[in-house]
């Protein structure tokens, strides 16, 4: 039995949290929240120990705290850092380090420059080994993760014979239960997004990748429009579709309307936190034009993280078989259900 502290119960904390509880292999040992709102009584309501930091013990007093983080740390065998983006650093620095506690942080830090967490960004379907032996380990970003997930299978089946990958993504505002962030009535970009460099850190330098970024004002996942060049004649709609069948986390829809379409197929389905934990190729959307295949495909923002989190997990406490590690994180979320059903929901008229 391992035993794991989530600092940080927000939008991915208190998902990975509440999804690993039922692992019998690992005991969540508490989670660290840092301001005494109404998800200090959420996570005590569902069983977890809720840790504070010490200066700050004073503010949580009208609820049952259990301790400090700086002790949560030292009794544990791994903290999953779910802080918001930049603050993983910090927390490497002033909690980690220090204390020679292994980490897992999440998308919002960095791997290159003064505030790296760590060398490796972790995607299962490219690197899963790589992360055995690491005390450090990134978990890529929503939208790092998912395009693993489609470009990986490319790279396998086609290789040199793709000369260029030219993606826009589309990225919601907010997520659904972040009450506090306003969603504008507005379009912005992004200069110099973090995902061509978190893509090909795991992809290899050598990608002929190209992303840009705006985001759009809405909560309900990404989209992200990707055009692949080929050098000479694409293949057809079909052979590219096909060449998703069978990869986890991947559904292929048909008939869905938008986003907020398969949101609430997932809530009327009862799918936990209403997350679908994947991305959905929009099969309807295909084009197949000379040299280029124009796919679009959506991107479960707070879900696709969390199976990826416990995959991750596995690899570095266990050194699991990856093929075991597939299964066991199966056993927790069902994506083989959820795929189904979305497909099945969503299928061709
Ligand atoms: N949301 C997504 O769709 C998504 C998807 C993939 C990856 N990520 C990444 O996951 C990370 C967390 O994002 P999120 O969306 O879950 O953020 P969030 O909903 O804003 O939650 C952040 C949590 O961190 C806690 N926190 C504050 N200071 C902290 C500290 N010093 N150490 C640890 N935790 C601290 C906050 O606690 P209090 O509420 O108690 O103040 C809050 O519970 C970021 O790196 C983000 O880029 C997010």
């Amino acid at each position: 039995m391992k035993r794991v502290f989530v600092n940080g119960y927000g939008s991915i904390g208190s998902r990975i949290a509440q999804f690993i509880t039922d692992d019998s292999d690992i005991e969540i040992t508490g989670v660290g929240k840092y301001s005494p709102d109404e998800k200090v009584a959420d996570a005590i309501s569902r069983g977890f120990k809720v840790y504070v930091p010490k200066d700050k013990t004073g503010v949580f007093q009208r609820f049952k705290i259990s301790g400090t983080i700086e002790n949560a740390v030292e009794e544990c065998d791994l903290v999953i850092d779910a802080a918001p983006g930049g603050v993983g650093y910090t927390n490497k620095k002033t909690l980690y380090e220090p204390k020679n506690i292994r980490a897992i942080f999440q998308g919002g830090e960095k791997i290159t420059g003064n505030k790296a967490v760590a060398e490796l960004i972790f995607n299962s379907r490219v690197n899963y080994e790589k992360a055995f032996d690491k005390t450090y380990v990134m978990q890529g970003s929503c939208n790092v993760t998912g395009m693993g997930r489609i470009l990986q299978p490319l790279k396998e089946k086609y290789g040199r014979k793709i000369k260029r990958f030219d993606a826009t993504l589309l990225r919601r505002w907010a997520d659904l239960e972040d009450s506090k962030t306003e969603v504008k009535d507005s379009i912005e970009w992004t200069r110099k997004p973090h995902h061509n460099e978190d893509v090909k850190s795991y992809m290899g330098s050598d990608t002929p990748l190209f992303i840009r970024v705006f985001k759009i004002p809405t909560r309900q996942m990404h989209v992200h429009l990707m055009d692949i060049r080929f050098d000479g004649q694409a293949p057809s709609a079909v052979e590219i579709l096909n060449l998703y069948k069978n990869e986890y986390g991947v559904a292929t829809l048909y008939d869905a309307k938008g986003t907020k379409d398969i949101r609430d197929f997932a809530e009327s389905i009862k799918f936990g936190f209403k997350d679908t934990n994947m991305i959905h190729i929009h099969a309807d959307l295909i084009e197949v034009q000379d040299d280029t295949v124009k796919l679009t495909y959506s991107d479960d923002q707070t879900g696709i993280v969390v199976p990826e989190n416990h995959l991750l997990m596995q690899a570095m406490l266990f050194k699991r078989k990856r093929e075991d590690a597939f299964k066991h994180t199966e056993e927790l979320f069902h994506m083989e259900d959820k795929k189904r059903l979305l497909e099945d929901h969503f299928r061709k008229q």
